[in-house]
């Protein structure tokens, strides 16, 4: 390793780990080492907290909304003028195609510019009351967020929890999935450069288990936001309830892809697909089960097949529709599923094919559509977060209903029918946070209010609806008659 990475970001100032300790990166693309990250811990997270904290009895909290908006909408001009470099970045660093990392920092870019605009709205209520008095409800900052984020989307996800931070007026301490942290690294040394005042964006990178730990389990810290695994969702949470800190929690689905009789064939199939493959799979709102109903189920089907078979997946300089997926536990993860479906006896419909630029050493998988699969298997029940769909028919919408819902998980859904009737009714039925209704959109829409229930967490992040997440409402009560 040539010098010591410094890739932790406190008050305004770049250093390394305390300890001097680093971790190795690794690109997906060939599974060889093209970088370090400083392994930031209790000390670096004790130092963030303490800048997150001073920063609110600084310019950061005086300054007007308006003034807060300009500095993200120079952020978010920065992140477009650097476009380029950063979906390089980012597509060495998480494998995923070249046009998706552009796609995600574009995105980027408009989550500051959204929130740019939102943060001299952030209005409050003026509520009746007793004669003589006069009541408001102000929202106001929550102060110090801890936000962990995983390494799916690290770019857009980084605006995705800042944006609706600091239009709220927070302060942050970021700590960014070890195995993706490069272009959080370069975002972060964005805002700075816009104008953000030392102490309102902190970065400490480092392992799950350690800085991601001491981030969760910190006293002074007033909000927190995770997303990444249910399993350590359920840590955080129980962490965040010892301090009675209030947290988001978004993590994963087994979204439904419900296909009636009368839907549109070809545009059905070809969102499907693209969907499950966009970023490898490994999308929390990737549809990954296809009910299809049982009149249509054959002639779906030839056409899911058809387009599944299109697809090809390497490098992300060969810009294709697949990537591989982030490390090499995913990909063995990954392939578990597909192998102890495949030993269940559970036919394979189609696959992709790789193409010649991947290479043995990256983490690729061949995407897969299996089908029919019993509603009971791992398949239809178990977020896999890699290229697989599973294929399930059923009879008619009250049994679609309960297939869809018939899983731990409820994030989004996708409803592919031409009734109006019954796109209004099967909506309302299922327990999702999102629905999708002849269109599907897979992590898209910063307007779009997003979160599950169930299994797939709670709190709602994008829109405006995030605003209330980041603030708390007080009640002032002013007795003037
Ligand atoms: P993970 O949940 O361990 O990682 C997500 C983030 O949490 C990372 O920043 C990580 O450093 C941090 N973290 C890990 N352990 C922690 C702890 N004890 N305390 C505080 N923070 C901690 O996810 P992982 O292990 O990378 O992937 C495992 C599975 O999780 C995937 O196969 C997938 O099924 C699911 N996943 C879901 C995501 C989603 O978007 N909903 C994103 C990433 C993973
Ligand atoms: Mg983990």
């Amino acid at each position: 390793m040539p010098t010591e990475p410094k890739t932790i970001f406190i008050a305004g100032e770049w250093s390394g780990a305390q300890s001097r300790a680093s971790l190795e990166v690794r690109s997906p693309i060939d599974g060889e080492i093209f970088a370090a990250i400083s392994r930031g811990g209790k000390a670096e997270i004790d130092r963030a907290v303490a800048a997150a904290r001073a920063a609110l009895s600084g310019p950061w909290t005086t300054m007007a909304g308006f003034e807060r908006g300009r500095i993200m909408s120079k952020l978010s001009a920065l992140i477009l003028d650097n476009t380029e470099e950063l979906a390089q970045l980012e597509a060495r660093d998480t494998g995923k195609p070249i046009s998706q990392a552009r796609t995600d920092i574009k995105a980027t870019a408009r989550y500051f510019e959204f929130y740019a605009g939102a943060a001299d709205k952030v209005l409050g209520d003026v509520l009746p009351f007793l004669d003589g008095y006069q009541v408001t409800v102000q929202r106001e900052a929550r102060g110090v967020c801890g936000l962990i984020i995983p390494w799916n989307y690290p770019a857009s996800m980084f605006g995705r929890t800042i944006g609706p931070a600091l239009a709220t007026g927070n302060t942050v301490v970021l700590k960014p999935a070890e195995d993706a942290s490069m272009s959080c690294a370069r975002l972060t040394a964005l805002a700075h450069q816009a104008g953000l005042p030392p102490g309102v964006i902190n970065l400490v990178t480092g392992l799950g288990e350690e800085a991601g730990a001491a981030l969760s389990q910190h006293t002074d810290v007033d909000f927190l936001s995770f997303t990444g695994s249910p399993e350590v969702g359920t840590l955080i949470q129980t962490e965040a309830a010892k301090n009675h800190v209030p947290c988001v929690l978004e993590l994963g689905g087994k979204s439904p892809q419900i296909v009636f009789e009368d839907a549109d064939f070809e545009a059905a199939a070809k969102t499907i697909v693209s969907v499950i493959t966009q970023n490898a799979g490994q999308t929390c709102s990737a549809g990954s089960r296809v009910l299809i109903q049982r009149s249509i189920y054959d002639r779906f089907v030839a056409v899911l097949r058809e387009k599944m078979t299109e697809v090809r997946v390497g490098a992300p300089a060969a810009d294709l529709q697949c990537g591989p997926v982030i490390n090499r536990a995913q990909q063995v993860k990954v392939k578990g599923f597909i192998e102890r479906a495949t030993s269940d006896g559970i036919n394979v419909i189609a696959q992709g094919t790789l193409d010649k630029s991947a290479v043995a050493t990256g983490y690729f998988i061949t995407p897969t559509l299996f089908g029919p699969v019993p509603v009971k298997h791992e398949l239809a029940q178990d977020e896999v977060f890699g290229p697989v769909l599973a294929a399930i028919p059923f009879e008619d919408e009250a049994e679609a209903i309960a297939i869809a819902n018939g899983t731990a998980y409820g994030l989004v859904a996708g409803l592919w029918t031409e009734n109006g009737a019954r796109q209004m009714r099967v909506a309302k039925k299922l327990r999702v946070g999102q629905v999708f209704i002849n269109n599907y959109g897979a992590g898209g829409g910063i307007e779009l209010p997003f979160g599950g229930v169930k299994r797939s967490g709670h709190g709602r992040e994008k829109g405006l609806e995030a605003l209330k997440e980041y603030t708390v409402a007080k009640t002032v009560v002013l007795k003037h008659g």
